[in-house]
């Protein structure tokens, strides 16, 4: 069977209150919207995903994949969906809102499986749910009838618990020709897109348990609450696949963040997004790490913030306070305390001293800095990129390497140190030194 499905993602987020649209916020690191592309694209099978959205939302580079229509005003649901009729080829149409993010491929099976040629989807309200404002599916004798709108709604109808979920399966045809039919809501002035059942015989109501699964985000509440879910949703996945996780109320990640076995997190660890972690690392308390591959058996933190693609082989060591950019850590090579490794290709088994630093910006470009193997850098090095330094080289501490330094070699740049005997002595003397008030 084919499938095409709309994804409705017009509308204004007024309720959210922030400059941002609310399918561009993220949940686990991925847009709102995303969740629900991904999973209409997840089962589409040759059908096509139209994303009706709003003209200035267009170019988004979350849509690049997605074919995006416009509608000029958001007239209402029914509106929206006419924008999408030029694109629809398959033989039947799912719909869906773009601001479900716990929609997955499994729930839009139920509809594709379905026998029935229209359906929608309902769920039952939670009694803590019953004031929330969502259509009502009017049922008679166990039958469709039709949806009532909250706000259209007389008490009777707002007391039933069934409510219509926004997600619909429709036969293109009947979409194509029953949409136009749909008037003006006279309370709201809208296009209500739940009229369309008026027109269709026969409907199938698929009730769904779910609630939260189909609960839309519409304030900063509803995106807090949809986070924590996912966290923990995230958090009890790695955990049974044998991640440690110490405090695992405290650890965030993203939606692709991949963990091997017998890697230990501990707490108030956050993982942004592209995050791989090899087996039997350990990430240690309070890093913050993104854009990165982690292979086996490396430790990362207390205190690592690490991004920009980077790369650490196995057995590498990233200690406390060092932010780590654009770079590559060979196999056991270890910078343990205080640095900035920015845009740099460390080597195998070399040691960079604390407090090292790679000058990767000279305030108009990003330079390389390219480390060999076995190389022992000093502390307090700073390196002026671009730089080379070769293989089994040593950097004497408080260096300032600003020339290339061959394989082999002992560098050494900094200021020679002049001791003059009793010099401090002389000095006290001119000046008056002032003692502390315990040293008299
Ligand atoms: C809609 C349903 C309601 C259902 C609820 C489920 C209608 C008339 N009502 O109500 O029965 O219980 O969803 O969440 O459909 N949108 C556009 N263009 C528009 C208007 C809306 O693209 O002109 C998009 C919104 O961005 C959103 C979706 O359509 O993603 C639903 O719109 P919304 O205004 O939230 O509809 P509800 O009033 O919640
Ligand atoms: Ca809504």
């Amino acid at each position: 069977m084919s499938v095409d499905f709309i994804i409705l993602a017009a509308g204004n987020s007024s309720r959210m209150k922030s400059s941002l649209p609310k399918f561009f916020h993220t949940i686990a690191g991925k847009p709102v919207i995303r969740y629900a592309i991904d999973a209409a694209d997840a089962c589409s099978y040759g059908g096509r995903t139209v994303l009706v959205t709003r003209e200035d939302l267009q170019h988004s580079e979350h849509f690049s994949d997605t074919t995006v229509v416009i509608q000029d005003k958001p007239l209402g649901t029914a509106d929206a969906v006419k924008c999408a009729l030029n694109e629809l080829h398959s033989e039947y149409t799912i719909i869906l809102c773009g601001d479900m993010p716990f929609i997955t491929t499994k729930h839009l099976a139920t509809l594709i499986n379905s026998s029935a040629e229209n359906a929608l989807i309902a769920m039952k309200l939670p009694a803590e749910f019953q004031n929330m404002p969502y259509g009502r599916v009017v049922l008679d004798n166990g039958k469709f009838e039709r949806i009532v709108e909250y706000k259209n709604a007389i008490d009777a109808e707002k007391a039933i618990t069934l409510a219509n979920t926004g997600v619909y399966k429709i036969r293109s045809d009947l979409l194509k020709k029953y949409i136009h039919r749909i008037e003006k809501n006279a309370v709201s002035g809208e296009f209500y897109l739940t009229d369309i059942f008026n027109f269709i015989a026969e409907v199938e109501v698929a009730k769904s348990q779910d609630y939260e699964a189909f609960h839309g985000i519409n304030t900063m509440q509803d995106l807090a609450k949809a986070e924590a879910i996912m966290q923990n949703e995230l958090r009890q996945k790695f955990m049974a696949s044998g991640v440690k996780l110490i405090d695992p109320s405290t650890v965030f990640f993203s939606h692709d963040t991949v963990i091997g076995p017998d890697v230990v997190i501990e707490p108030n660890v956050i993982i942004g997004v592209n995050v791989k972690v090899g087996a039997g690392s350990r990430i240690y308390a309070f890093s913050h790490i993104q854009d990165c591959t982690i292979a086996q058996n490396v430790e990362i933190g207390p205190f690592a913030r690490i991004r920009g693609n980077s790369s650490f082989a196995d057995g590498s060591i990233v200690g406390n306070f060092v932010e780590v950019k654009g770079s590559v850590v060979g196999k056991c090579s270890k910078v343990k305390h205080l640095s900035y490794i920015g845009d740099t290709i460390i080597g195998y088994s070399s040691n960079i001293g604390a407090g090292t630093i790679t000058c990767n910006y000279d305030g108009v470009k990003k330079h390389k800095t390219d480390i060999g193997n076995n190389v022992f850098v000093g502390s307090n090095t700073t390196f002026i990129a671009p730089v080379t330094v070769g293989d089994e080289a040593l950097i004497g501490a408080g260096s300032t390497i600003t020339e290339n330094v061959s394989s082999n070699a002992l560098s050494i740049a900094r200021a020679r140190q002049t001791s003059y005997e009793n010099g401090a002595e002389k000095i006290w003397s001119k000046k008056g030194k002032i003692y502390s008030e315990s040293e008299k």
